[in-house]
């Protein structure tokens, strides 16, 4: 199966993503795709050294978010992806995105969803005084980190615990669980995942 991956940033979660199904001749998925919103995103190299072509698409360069998805959509059809993989991607997708892909788009979200969609996932945790934080991956909807969740993994939140303390602890958590939904669904193994 054809997978796409779309990030905006340093891509540790792409890269996990693409050395699983790189280093697995028995893997279900390939790598096809990197495409990146920003066009210094660290992660296109990392995308180039691992031999993945890679794809910029601005979304400066477009007027509203729905002519930018009408792009993404065009070079994303050229790829032919049977699966999309955000990680790291900072971009609110429209249904002129969705409703093209829908079904095949997973997401990674820094937190126990429900809990805390959107940003500064971590710092809300703690504020809120909870005991565990984590991260899920879920199918894209046209709401906000809101599909149908795939996966989960918690971890403690410390006392001495700051956001970027917390942000690291769960990104650990992130690398081993976006590897093992990505499997799962490429098989269509049903449930929800819970490391
Ligand atoms: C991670 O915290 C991930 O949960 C969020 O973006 C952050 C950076 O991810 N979606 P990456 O290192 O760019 O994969």
């Amino acid at each position: 199966k054809r997978v796409a991956i779309l990030i905006s940033g340093g891509g540790s979660n792409m890269v996990t993503l693409a050395q699983d199904m790189l280093g697995d001749p028995m893997h279900p998925g390939a790598p096809v795709l990197v495409l990146s919103n920003i066009a210094d995103a660290g992660g296109l190299a990392k995308a180039r050294d691992l031999g993945i072509p890679t794809a910029v698409l601005d979304h400066k360069a477009y007027d509203t978010r729905e002519d930018f998805d009408a792009a993404l959509n065009d070079t994303l059809r050229h790829a032919a992806p049977d699966v999309i993989c955000l990680a790291g991607f900072m971009r609110i997708l429209t249904p002129v995105f969705v409703d093209a892909w829908e079904g095949r788009v997973l997401n990674i979200h820094p937190s126990l969803l429900p809990k805390y969609k959107g940003l500064n996932t971590h710092a809300r945790a703690i504020e809120a005084g909870d005991n565990e934080a984590g991260c899920s991956v879920h199918k894209v909807t046209a709401g906000l980190d809101d599909g149908p969740l795939l996966g989960q993994a918690s971890v403690p939140i410390r006392a001495d615990d700051t956001p970027d303390s917390l942000a690291k602890r769960v990104l650990v958590q992130e690398h081993q669980l976006y590897p093992a939904v990505l499997r799962h669904f490429l098989t269509g193994e049903p449930g929800l995942l819970r490391l």
